[in-house]
């Protein structure tokens, strides 16, 4: 239910809807896009960054809230791990378990190997499962895999690593049909062909859907496949240190047990870090859209052990955060209202520009409308701009909303909000870290033996990702990681178990001078109210 201030304020967004239906904002030239990131992108916020004084990485600028965790005391005093009688030991060992932990696990127990995941919380229990809008794969016509990298490649300011958007554009028509295959709901058309829209970006309908739970319905059906294939999954377990052997390769992990907080040791022939996002250390104050565990683990495991990230400065704040009300602060409002013909509108009723535009270059116009040009929407919890749903209607015809994201209009709807008749307030999420482990294209780290997939990564999309290759990225490269482990797993012999890493970190931490007393990985986030 609105306040009486915003119901006067849609007065306004329902004088100018018919203006606004017909308009067909200008896209913005490259320099006007460049400006305005610059200026306005959270990326760009001076004081927002540290330099990291120890590591792989040393030298370089990451989010204040990664730096101290990259840089954090362990979790773990070496001396007391007891590394010689494993509690498990296995070939693969595949830590997360959300969509690129499932897909892989399904690859290397199709492989033949002993897989195990283990995961903080339940499997399933992921950013996998938020995600609403769809996936994207080159499979229609008058499209192709190489059109998807041009779009992709532009899309990420041209910083993507060639050889791993190769593979994601590649790989996506058959990652599609996997799915498919194995049983995931998407919107199709009554004969049979699968419904595709726009996201902000791509210059052809290449989003699969199925409706505005896309994540979910392809989580739950990765889920299915785990259990069905009894492939053993340990949950409430989080991995907190990496094991590696003498001859420095990945072999399993130290393991927590949340709730009993026992102290467990996996022995593994090759491990899969897919532990996923971080929009849960709510960098810059960010509310986010992330699920409860997305706290950078993965990021924080490897960089102990020696593995090099890339771009771990950039996030994807996701344009369209729900602003209001207050229940729902921050969570994604997906994309897809956009690519179904809702425009965003500013407080005079304005629609300030192209709702397609990608997600970096939207969130910026959005935070540029409520800050210096003073176009924002009061609201409780600051300023926001409108997202006009009722335009899909008017668009696509009655009954759209309720066909192709029922998800959004339930989430509203609890609010006594019909997105049907009345628009919605957004404002930018922390949604997507950009940045992450740097991998080569079997998957593999600057760490041997230590495979990664899905969100941890970083380099596949460059520095800002184009809705739907996220859900896309968790299938391609949880199933290649699983492949590339179990193969690897076959031709290894694990050395003796060490965890000197450890020691070795604390060292230089020391050596640095750096003396604060954050211990990491941080597991989850700490919503307790500060004295
Ligand atoms: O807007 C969305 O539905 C989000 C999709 C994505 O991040 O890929």
């Amino acid at each position: 239910m609105y306040t009486k201030e915003l119901l006067e304020s849609i007065k306004k967004v329902e004088a100018a809807r018919e203006k606004n239906v017909a308009l067909e904002p200008r896209r913005m030239t490259a320099e006007e896009k460049e400006t305005l990131l610059r200026t306005y992108h959270p990326d760009y916020k001076e004081g927002e960054f540290a330099v990291l004084s120890i590591g792989p990485n040393k030298g370089e600028k990451v989010p204040t809230e990664l730096a101290a965790l990259l840089q954090g005391n362990s979790r773990v005093d070496p001396a007391e791990i007891d590394l010689e009688n494993p509690d498990y030991d296995v070939d693969v060992l595949i830590i997360g378990g959300g969509g690129a932990g499932t897909s892989a696990a399904i690859e290397a127990d199709n492989a033949g190997a002993k897989v195990m995941i283990v995961t903080k919380l339940r499997m399933g229990d992921a950013n996998t499962m938020m995600a609403e809008g769809g996936i994207q794969a080159a499979d229609k016509e008058n499209d192709s895999p190489a059109i998807h990298y041009l779009d992709a490649f532009g899309g990420g300011h041209f910083a993507a690593k060639p050889e791993l958007l190769y593979r994601l554009v590649t790989e996506a028509p058959e990652a599609i049909q996997w799915l498919n295959n194995l049983g995931v709901e998407f919107d199709k058309a009554p004969d049979g062909t699968m419904i595709t829209t726009h996201g902000g970006g791509t210059s052809r309908k290449r989003m699969h859907a199925a409706k505005d739970y896309s994540g979910a319905e392809i989580m739950r059906t990765l889920r299915d496949e785990v259990l069905n294939r009894e492939i053993p999954v340990v949950d409430f377990t989080a991995a907190i240190e990496l094991i590696l052997d003498e001859k420095g390769q990945a072999a399993g992990a130290v393991l927590l047990n949340m709730e009993t907080k026992e102290i467990l040791v996996a022995r593994a022939k090759t491990v899969i870090i897919a532990t996923g996002g971080a929009g849960r250390l709510h960098y810059q104050g960010f509310p986010t859209s992330n699920h409860y565990g997305a706290t950078a683990d993965g990021l924080v495991l490897a960089y102990r052990a020696g593995a090099k990230l890339l771009y771990a400065d950039t996030l994807q704040y996701h344009p369209t955060g729900a602003a209001y009300p207050e229940q729902i602060f921050g969570a994604l409002v997906t994309e897809k209202v956009r690519s179904l013909g809702a425009k965003l509108i500013n407080v005079d009723g304005e629609a300030f520009m192209h709702p397609l535009e990608t997600r970096d270059v939207s969130a910026a116009s959005i935070i540029r409308e409520c800050s210096d040009r003073g176009k924002g929407v009061k609201t409780p919890q600051g300023y926001a701009v409108w997202l006009d749903t009722p335009m899909i209607e008017i668009k696509g015809g009655p009954g759209t909303i309720e066909k192709r994201i029922p998800a959004m209009m339930r989430m509203f709807g609890k609010y006594d909000i019909d997105i049907r008749k009345q628009p919605i307030l957004v404002y930018p999420t922390l949604h997507y870290q950009n940045g992450g482990i740097d991998i080569n294209r079997e998957c593999e780290s600057g760490v041997p033996n230590l495979f990664v997939a899905g969100e941890a990564v970083g380099g596949i999309h460059g520095r800002n990702r184009l809705m739907g290759n996220s859900l896309l990225d968790i299938i391609v490269f949880g199933r290649n990681a699983g492949k590339s482990a179990a193969a690897r797993a076959q031709d290894t012999t694990t050395g003796a178990l060490s965890l000197e890493h450890v020691s070795a970190f604390q060292a230089e931490r020391s050596a640095a001078g750096l003396s604060d007393e954050t211990v990491s990985p941080k597991l989850l986030p700490d919503y307790r109210r500060k004295k």
